[in-house]
């Protein structure tokens, strides 16, 4: 890394960010691409978020990332937001432009970048969500966008994914959305299924979000958690004959479109995830 007063400066504020992936996947990138940038990350505290966003102002940097529990709170110090961002509620990656900010939501386009990638096309196909939390919004915001036909959605606390149902069914009224509880959720047969809770992640991987799940050999199964690799939920889909999606595609195509937006550049999706692999072993 050849950083010089021209280096532009990028990065990410969250609370912890200590285990954050980002810093290692996006400098490696900057680096095989010749992009002279720099990306740092910033423990943040959630009362100090004003404060950080103005001090990165002041200390222009191009962009930043956000991570948990900044990402709703974010909203308050923007400018602007995109259209599905705005839907969803939340910002994980900030563009500054001619002194404003303008907030995105590129985990709901890294998701639908991983399953195009892999052949699955998304328009007018049926999808399974398991969780109603900040993750769940973007997929099904994008999902939705994509032209999902019909969306289920179930999740530990009913009220909650009712919630989400309500506050899609504003912005999608053509779409068949509905909750579904965990007694009849072999009768959804969709051709999606995606586990957007943490349920299977390291230390306790001998769980499933869903116990008794009839998986199908023609559905697409996606789970957000990337540690591990492969969760007994996608082990148990990838031994159906399903096509199965790790979250670690996730983390890779949300970085990319971040790295998109800020520096205009295209980065390859295969040579993202070998430039990680090669920085943490323990990844692949
Ligand atoms: P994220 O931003 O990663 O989506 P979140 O907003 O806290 O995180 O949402 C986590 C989701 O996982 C929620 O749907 C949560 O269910 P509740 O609404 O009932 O809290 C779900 N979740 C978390 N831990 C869970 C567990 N042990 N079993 C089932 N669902 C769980």
């Amino acid at each position: 890394m050849n950083i010089s007063p021209r280096t532009k400066l990028v990065g990410l504020i969250g609370h912890p960010v200590e285990h954050s992936l980002s810093p290692k996947l996006h400098n490696s990138l900057y680096e095989k691409y010749k992009l002279d940038y720099v990306y740092l990350a910033f423990d943040i505290v959630p009362d100090d978020v004003g404060k950080a966003v103005e001090a990165l102002k002041i200390l222009g940097f191009k962009g930043f990332n956000v991570t948990i529990p900044h990402k709703e709170k974010i909203i308050w110090f923007l400018d602007s937001l995109d259209t599905e961002a705005a839907i969803i509620g939340a910002v994980n990656t900030v563009k500054q432009e001619g002194g404003k900010l303008i907030g995105y939501n590129t985990d709901g386009m890294g998701f639908v970048d991983s399953i195009k990638r892999r052949g699955v096309e998304l328009k007018d196909k049926s999808a399974l969500v398991l969780g109603a939390g900040g993750s769940a919004r973007a997929i099904c915001v994008y999902l939705l966008k994509e032209g999902i036909r019909k969306l289920h959605i179930y999740n530990r606390t009913k009220e909650k994914a009712l919630d989400l149902i309500e506050h899609l069914e504003r912005f999608f009224p053509c779409t068949s959305l509905g909750y579904v509880a965990g007694e009849d959720i072999n009768c959804v047969h969709p051709d999606l299924v995606i586990n957007t809770t943490p349920v299977g992640m390291w230390p306790h991987i001998d769980v499933m979000p869903i116990e008794n799940f009839e998986f199908l050999p023609h559905m697409t199964v996606v789970d957000i958690i990337y540690n591990p690799l492969e969760t007994l939920f996608l082990k148990k889909a990838r031994q159906t004959g399903c096509i199965t999606i790790n979250g670690l595609d996730m983390l890779v195509g949300q970085a990319i479109k971040a790295i998109e937006i800020w520096t205009g550049v295209k980065v390859d999706y295969d040579e993202a995830i070998r430039t990680l692999s090669e920085k943490d072993k323990s990844l692949l």
